[in-house]
């Protein structure tokens, strides 16, 4: 079986995790604070706190901007339902906005139309590595007040007008779940090049704690610790870290082999009259997280046989991205009009994509797409 995705794993990791296991330091220690730095670093970010997943990067971004019950935040529907479930942790409100159809991204000519008064934050995605457009959609945010948080859950390494994404006054959280373009087996992060919520980040992902043990351990003096708020425990742990540290290194060579496929792929399929590949929006540069197809409406076959018939094959494909409105927790929140995002729903796929994919199962998989849609 061709796998969806497989992690891009060697030795290094299996060395790198070994090495904390021995020095009997295994939790948010020296490791995490390098893994930060490298991150920080690559995406230009004045700071980068790291977590235990996108999802409490996201919940922890919208606590510290005061977010709760009575508020509402502006979110895509096309989405993991984790984007909408971290609004709801907060006590708030997620309200949906429809997608543009060639980004796949919330469309910013319909965002103005859901802002209301009860509107706090505006929390657009990077789908499948894809920028958002976030100069029109800072603009309307900045017009209006709303502060955004980006979710980049898929988006390290991809670049929007000369910047990677991360490198932002806004608060950006990524998410280094094996489905990413590099993974810590779970972990995430938020970054940002406003300093008014680092501290604060800090304290909350670690119950609040004014001084983290890596300060208190390299301290000559004896310091104290303080709990001025109440936090989480929202703690990556040091042996996570180390793999995310071998796997920054390799970011630049997973982003080159992944879109290297990408590429194979749009040739492959940018004729077909019946597959409608993924456009880059103007100046930006995709780090491929996943590489997805739609299937046209008169096509010979819907999109779920096409995925019936890669299985058959042995070749695993996923439907795209979900449509969060459609899951019973949802169902009641205003999601009208939302009919690119169900278009979508309804007729992508999301096709193989690891860097390890050699030339023989990457011609198999596009000879079968083009055979089954014959
Ligand atoms: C767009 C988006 N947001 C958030 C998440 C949640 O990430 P995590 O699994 O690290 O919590 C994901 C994960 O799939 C995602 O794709």
């Amino acid at each position: 079986m061709i796998p969806i995705i497989k992690p891009y794993y060697s030795e290094e990791e299996e060395i790198a995790t070994a090495e904390v296991i021995r020095s009997g330091w295994v939790t948010q220690g020296p490791k995490v604070k390098e893994f930060e730095d490298i991150l920080s670093e690559y995406v230009s970010a004045e700071f980068a706190i790291a977590v235990t997943s996108c999802t409490t990067a996201l919940f922890l971004a919208l606590k510290v901007l005061g977010i709760g019950r009575g508020d509402e935040v502006l979110v895509p529907s096309f989405s993991f339902i984790a984007t909408a479930n971290s609004v709801v942790h907060v006590g708030a409100k997620p309200v949906f906005v429809d997608i543009d159809p060639q980004s796949y991204n919330m469309d910013p000519d319909r965002i103005e139309e859901k802002i209301s008064d009860k509107t706090k934050a505006i929390m657009p995605v990077h789908q499948a590595g894809i920028p958002a457009d976030m100069d029109i959609i800072n603009e309307i945010a900045g017009a209006n007040g709303i502060p955004v948080i980006e979710d980049a859950a898929c988006a390290i390494g991809s670049v929007y007008k000369g910047k990677k994404i991360g490198c932002s006054e806004n608060l950006v959280c990524f998410s280094f779940h094996p489905r990413k373009i590099i993974t810590c087996g779970e972990g995430g992060a938020v970054v940002s090049n406003n300093n008014k919520y680092e501290e604060e980040l800090r304290l909350l992902r670690h119950q609040g704690m004014s001084v983290s043990d890596l300060q208190r351990h390299n301290s000559k003096n004896l310091i104290f610790e303080e709990y001025p708020i109440v936090g989480f425990n929202f703690r990556l742990t040091d042996i996570q870290a180390a793999v995310g540290i071998v796997q920054m290194k390799k970011l630049d060579e997973i982003i080159e082999k992944r879109n290297l496929i990408a590429d194979e792929y749009n040739n492959a399929f940018k004729e077909n009259p019946y597959i409608v590949i993924p456009a880059a929006p103007e100046q930006t540069s995709i780090a491929f997280q996943s590489y997805m197809i739609r299937i046209r409406k008169d096509a010979p076959v819907t999109r779920d046989d096409v995925i019936r018939k890669l299985m058959e094959r042995g070749i695993a494909s996923r439907r795209g991205i979900m449509a969060i409105h459609r899951e019973k927790p949802y169902e009641n929140i205003r999601a009208l009009e939302l009919t690119e995002t169900d278009k979508a729903f309804d007729n992508t796929l999301i096709l193989p994509l690891y860097p390890q994919m050699n030339i023989k199962e990457r011609q198999y998989v596009i000879d079968s797409v083009i055979s089954i849609l014959q």
